[in-house]
């Protein structure tokens, strides 16, 4: 079975530069090691609408969103994948706001660590300013939702070449798969430590019955509760969503 990628890249320019280092750095990956097969969501071509705010999906563990936009088939790619991309330009210091309107709509997952059995990887593309900052924070967007994030590849118009990027984000790649092991680190694990204790967290802050109830008995299930670390929790969140291989994964 291959090796799934997934890339979400968040631009609307037609001509998007981050679309394309993404694109031409899986296919560098494919011809490298031919065990991975990719897939690009360009976030222009889908229709994703903007989250109102609404709360359902804490309370109710749906988003009513769903059923007039794109976001479904996301949602699906992401748990097929085995790997995943979250690739953005820089906009004013930040991520795009296509990119945004992804995270907004991908958010309540943050609190059910719902993509937990994946690696990731984030691209960003830039002139040449704000690239931390949007490094940092696309890499806790992975953490959030359960991905354990291994690099992030920066590409600045000033002082990169486009050759070299490519050629050196499909080798660190390659590397980084090969170098690590499980899908969990330090602050998965705090995290998933967090939602354990979720129950007594929400009885502290005074959160009315009913409020949040989705997220309050997803973490109730004995499933979950048996896991003792996160990394048991990955693994068995895979299984129970279904996906059968874990994509060669050192484990
Ligand atoms: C609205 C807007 C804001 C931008 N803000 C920044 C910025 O803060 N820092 C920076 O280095 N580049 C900035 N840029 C340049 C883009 O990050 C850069 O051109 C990027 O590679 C564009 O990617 P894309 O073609 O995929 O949209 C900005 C570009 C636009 C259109």
């Amino acid at each position: 079975m291959k090796r799934k990628i997934l890339a979400i890249v968040g631009s609307n320019n037609k001509n998007s530069i981050t679309n394309f280092l993404t694109r031409e750095t899986l296919k560098r990956i494919e011809t490298l090691d031919e065990s991975y097969e990719t897939k690009v969501i360009f976030l222009r071509d889908y229709k994703v609408d903007y989250c109102v705010g609404c709360s359902t999906c804490f309370d109710k563990g749906f988003c009513p969103i769903d059923k007039c936009d794109d976001f479904t088939k996301i949602r699906r790619a992401l748990l097929e994948s085995h790997i995943v991309f979250f690739a953005s330009p820089v906009y004013f210091h930040n991520i795009s706001g296509v990119m945004k309107t992804f995270a907004d709509r991908i958010f309540s997952s943050s609190h059910l660590m719902n993509y937990a059995g994946r690696l990731g990887f984030t691209m960003i593309t830039a002139m040449d300013s704000g690239q931390e900052l949007v490094r940092e924070y696309m890499k806790k967007m992975q953490s959030n939702i359960g991905i354990k994030n291994l690099d992030s590849f920066v590409f600045t118009k000033k002082k990169d070449t486009i050759e070299e990027f490519i050629e050196t984000s499909a080798v660190r790649f390659l590397n980084s798969i090969g170098n690590n092991y499980g899908y969990t680190n330090r602050v998965l694990e705090d995290y998933f430590g967090y939602y354990q204790n979720y129950h007594n967290i929400l009885i502290d802050k005074h959160i009315a019955v009913g409020q949040l109830e989705h997220e309050w008995s997803y973490w109730n299930q004995a499933w979950i509760k048996e896991c003792k670390s996160f990394q048991e929790f990955a693994a068995k969140n895979r299984r129970m969503q279904g996906v059968k291989s874990n994509g060669g994964i050192n484990l």
